[in-house]
């Protein structure tokens, strides 16, 4: 080897070794021995793979005698230390009689690349991690949107729909899958034109009416919306929350119709009330006789707001969700004697009878005793109020095993009910026109009854004709409250 060759050969910085045909170090560089660490000696003799850890070729005359055209690049580590790596080549030398005489081996160390390799692999295994974390993160959030009982409606800059949940399907009506890509004004255009969306009202919200398409029914929602930033910035997308508020709605409607009705009911008496008394105290000249009829007016108008009072006062203390029964076990024979006697004014004056069917043996009623009485009270009450003189009224009761329920049932041979009112007997304030005249009322005993049936988890149902009498039937489960309460 000539001079400046062997200087080249000694002083670049990779290890250079020359194997004889059985893999054995015959010849190496300068730098070879500080690479391998190991002394001249040492080094010489050595078997090429016990130098490497995981050199895949066992015998290299074999491998190059199969491969006579090929150069072995391979990356192993070294014995000496595992953290260290090579990057080698093997070039075989054939002699001129082209028989395989040993091969030379370049081996480059690749210790600080290794690392980078490694640390590359970190990056990786970090990054596919963190892409399964936001995987996760996002179905989470899918999920969170989907069950909530909100509608949701992600839009893009243009108001055009990128995100649906399913609670939205119920308040719009629209199947979700036609909602997405579409612009809002197409499904939702009360919204669209709404001050919220126009005026860019964000964190705030507007109660908008939209038409709810499978019901073909009008929604309240109370919509809200926020600004979303998208992660990059550079575009804004709107939420819109959506939730259904019919209901709420409809019945504060009731509240403020109910005030209205009973300011209207108390208004009536009153105004009637003050009108004959001023008339009674300005007109002396009055004869006994009209002033008789006056005072009678105003003493039966008195009774009237006294009734009203105490009927709304029954109603809104069984209404109230603060409402607590006080139960109790008791007899239905002796509760029944104790009615027919506060009625016996009204039915002698009527000429009315009174029938009252109870089976022996029938078991003690476990329930709110006052709530029972009152509720059997305004039946029988109205019966009497409602028929003609010299009739019979007939109250049955049984008890009926199949569902554990008592069944009571008032019928009675007075006008009945048509078929349009009878839905509408129950409601506050509702008095058949004809009646409403001559008979006292404040058309609130059937919302009473009704009220106190469906605390006690029961049923009411009318059969009636007009001109045919009516029958009202009422199932109150036995003991059902007692259970509740008691858990
Ligand atoms: N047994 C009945 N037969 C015919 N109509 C009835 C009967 N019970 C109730 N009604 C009708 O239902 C209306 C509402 O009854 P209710 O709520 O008890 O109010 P009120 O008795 O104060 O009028 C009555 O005005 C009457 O027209
Ligand atoms: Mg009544």
């Amino acid at each position: 080897m000539n001079l400046s060759l062997k200087f080249l050969f000694d002083n670049i910085d990779v290890s250079f070794l020359v194997l004889d045909p059985y893999d054995r170090i015959i010849k190496f560089n300068q730098i070879a021995q500080k690479y391998f660490l190991l002394s001249k000696k040492d080094l010489r003799h050595k078997k090429i793979h016990e130098l490497f850890s995981n050199l895949d070729i066992e015998n290299l005359k074999d491998f190059f005698l199969k491969n006579r055209l090929k150069i072995v690049k391979r990356t192993p580590g070294l014995r000496r230390n595992e953290k260290t790596g090579a990057s080698i080549s093997i070039v075989p030398l054939f002699d001129e009689k082209n028989a395989y005489s040993g091969s030379i081996v370049s081996c480059t160390d690749i210790s600080d690349k290794l690392e980078l390799i490694n640390q590359g692999t970190k990056a990786r295994e970090e990054f596919i991690k963190r892409t399964a974390q936001i995987a996760e993160e996002r179905d989470k959030f899918y999920l969170v949107i989907e069950n909530i009982s909100d509608g949701v409606l992600l839009l893009d800059y243009d108001y055009n729909i990128i995100l649906v949940n399913s609670s939205l399907e119920k308040i719009i009506g629209i199947d979700t899958k036609k909602l997405m890509g579409t612009h809002l004004k197409i499904y939702f255009k009360e919204i669209y034109y709404s001050e919220l969306i126009r005026k860019k009202y964000y964190f705030q919200s507007e109660i908008i009416e939209i038409t709810n398409q499978k019901e073909k029914s009008r929604k309240a929602v109370s919509v809200y919306m926020a600004p979303l930033i998208t992660q990059r910035g550079e575009s804004m997308n709107t939420v819109l929350t959506l939730r259904d508020i019919t209901r709420e709605k409809q019945i504060d409607d009731m509240k403020t119709q109910f005030v209205s009705n009973v300011s209207h009911e108390l208004r009536t008496p009153l105004a009637s009330i003050k009108g004959f008394t001023v008339t009674l105290l300005a007109r002396k000249e009055l004869s006994e006789q009209q002033k008789n009829k006056f005072l009678t007016i105003i003493n039966n108008e008195s009774d009237r707001l006294t009734r009203l009072v105490e009927d709304l006062l029954s109603l809104s203390r069984i209404e109230s969700s603060s409402f607590r029964f006080q139960i109790s076990e008791f007899s239905l024979v002796s509760m029944l004697e104790e009615l027919k006697q506060e009625m016996e004014k009204l039915l002698m004056k009527k000429k009315l009878r009174l029938d009252i069917i109870i089976p022996a043996g029938i078991p003690p009623l476990i329930a709110d005793r006052d709530m029972i009485f009152q509720l059997l009270l305004n039946l029988i009450n109205n019966a009497i109020k409602l028929t003609k003189e010299s009739t019979v009224i007939l109250f049955s009761t049984i008890f009926r095993k199949k569902d554990k329920s008592f069944i009571f049932t008032i019928k009675d041979q007075g006008p009945g009910i048509s078929r349009e009112n009878i839905e509408k007997i129950f409601d506050k304030f509702f008095r058949v026109e004809d009646s409403v005249h001559i008979i006292p009322g404040t058309g609130l005993g059937l919302s009473i009854v009704k009220s106190i049936v469906e605390k006690h988890r029961g049923e009411i149902n009318v059969r009636s004709r007009l001109g045919k009498g009516a029958t009202f039937i009422v199932r109150i489960p036995q003991g059902r409250i007692s259970e509740e309460e008691e858990t």
